[in-house]
């Protein structure tokens, strides 16, 4: 416990290392600061507490502002809301980069700190050897075309099961039904038969690592001050080296296998890889879990439009053999149910609070007008983006679930940079097609098949757990009981999927 007189310490020390380094370093051409409620910490404060959705709430309180700057004590963030700054950055790509990143995730997220691994890691630029970039971009291929196609065929296998029980079961929480059926098909995709995640126990000491990852990014003694992160990651990191020694990867996904080759021929130990591998499942599951979850809560919460879905997915998208067999077809949903894929592109804007992120490598003065200093981050939350006019039209503020539908090339462009739920050119998530493919799917034969309804019968939105340091889907605090009961319109059917080779790329809208 902290006494008075340490507190007192504490303020002194915090108070000197701000008037050190912040006073001498503040430039006129920087960005304007802003200030937070609490003295010299409160933006501190404010990511623990907002998490990824601090930068937004800065943004959305300065809107006169097209950039600002936040001082957090021994760094700044630069926050950008308009669109010609955003384009700024885009062009500046060489000095605004997102490789950093990568670093720091290996050094805070995946806790690797042998100096020489890090130094291999590093990207280029900065005089490392670039293999975490390498790492990164030798993913992009395996997420598209026949790759993709086999990781889909994996995942419905996994998932299916997950709807059949939803017929059987009692009162069950729905947040908790999305993140088992998501983690299940994911990791089994990903990692094959052989898939280190079919162990409950690893499974559940992955979620303490995610939901613990605030306390464990700040890297100082993890194993006293975030114990149960720490432990897990440990515990998740011994599973996938296991897996590894065994040889699991050969009947895994191609992605899995390009992470593993390039990190042994860029000179990784089996042992750092599989500390590095921890953190992968971020980006399989952290954002995906929650979209699935806002999708149902979406669509059921709006009966008349749950009702067009429900038509449109019964009219294109299902084909019935002659024993009466249901299959859901993931090419007709991507190419003959505009509706739905309008919809789920409008829940994403509506419910995500993505800030794509960059680290300035050089001084960089940004659109000839504002210095932005080397060392410091670049941050643009799309909350105040996804709901300005200029980008959105008059009804940017409301919900419309035709609006990416038949939209042409011209309304393309006025929204360039306004639809940031899967980052900003360069950095575009390369897991979007198949984030997509699973959700969809999911939601298509669960609507078609069950009503669900919460208990006490009204859809209200549930606590947000806004502390999240890497989902922008805005994840569930709590449980969230609901009961499910199978429409009687297909009673006794028996329902599969289908996917087609070369076919499971969407034409989705990115930033
Ligand atoms: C609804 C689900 C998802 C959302 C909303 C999402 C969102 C994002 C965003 C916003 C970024 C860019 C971050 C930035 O610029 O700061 C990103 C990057 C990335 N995402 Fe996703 N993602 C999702 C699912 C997935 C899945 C399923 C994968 C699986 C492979 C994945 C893999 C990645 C990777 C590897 C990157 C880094 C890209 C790079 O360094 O070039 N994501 N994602």
């Amino acid at each position: 416990m902290i006494d008075t007189t340490q507190l007192l310490i504490l303020g002194a020390v915090v108070a000197l290392g701000y008037f050190m380094f912040n006073g001498s370093r503040h430039d006129p051409r920087e960005p304007p600061f802003v200030t937070s409620g609490i003295p010299i910490l409160g933006h501190m404060f404010g990511m623990l507490w907002h998490g990824v959705g601090h930068w937004g709430n800065q943004a959305k309180k300065h809107p006169e502002q097209p950039i600002i700057s936040l001082d957090m004590l021994f760094t700044k963030f630069y926050v950008i809301t308009s669109p010609d700054l955003m384009q700024a950055v885009q062009r500046n790509s060489k000095t605004l980069s997102f490789e950093p990143l990568l670093l720091f995730s290996a050094k805070n997220i995946s806790g690797i700190s042998n100096p020489k691994t890090l130094d291999l890691l590093k990207e280029t630029d900065a005089g490392g050897q670039g293999l975490g970039p390498k790492i990164m971009h030798a993913m992009t291929p395996t997420l598209v075309g026949k790759p993709l196609d086999l990781m889909n065929i994996h995942m419905i296998r996994l998932i299916q099961p997950f709807i059949e029980k939803l017929g059987d079961s009692s009162t069950f929480d729905l947040y908790e039904w999305c993140k088992d059926a998501t983690t299940a098909a994911s990791t089994e995709a990903t990692y094959g038969p052989m898939n280190p995640y079919k162990d409950k126990a690893v499974q559940d000491a992955w979620w303490d690592f995610e939901t613990g990852l605030g306390a464990l990014i700040a890297n100082t003694l993890p194993w006293l001050t975030a114990r149960k992160p720490w432990k897990g990651r440990q515990k998740v990191a011994d599973a996938i080296l296991k897996y590894s020694q065994e040889g699991g990867q050969k009947e895994g996904s191609k992605l899995t296998a390009v992470r593993l080759q390039f990190a042994m021929e860029g000179g990784l130990t089996l042992e750092e890889y599989s500390q590095l591998e921890v953190g992968m499942l971020i980006a399989f599951v952290s954002n995906t879990v929650p979209a699935m979850f806002w999708c149902l809560f979406d669509l059921y919460y709006r009966p008349e439009l749950l009702d067009e879905l429900r038509k449109e997915i019964e009219a294109n998208a299902i084909s019935v053999t002659v024993d009466g067999m249901h299959s859901i077809d993931l090419t007709a949903i991507r190419e003959h149910c505009p509706l739905l894929l309008s919809t789920f592109q409008e829940i994403l804007r509506t419910r995500s609070n993505s800030s794509p992120t960059r680290v300035v490598t050089k001084d960089t003065l940004l659109a000839d007008k504002y210095l932005l200093k080397a060392g410091n981050t670049v941050s643009m939350p799309s909350i105040p983006m996804a709901q300005r006019k200029e980008v959105w039209g008059d009804t940017s503020k409301a919900f419309d679930e035709r609006r990416f539908m038949n939209s042409g090339e011209k309304d393309y462009s006025r929204r360039a940079g306004g639809f940031l739920t899967f980052g900003l050119s360069p950095t575009i998530c390369p897991g979007r097609h198949f984030a997509s493919s699973e959700i969809l799917l999911l939601v298509a034969m669960v609507i078609l098949r069950y009503d669900i309804v919460p208990v006490g019968g009204v859809w209200k939105e549930p606590t947000k757990d806004t502390t999240s340091m890497v989902s922008i889907m805005g994840p569930v605090k709590g449980k969230f009981p609901v009961n499910a009961s199978p429409r009687k319109e297909y009673a006794g059917v028996k329902w599969g999927f289908h996917v087609e080779e070369g076919k499971g790329q969407f034409p989705l809208i990115i930033g």
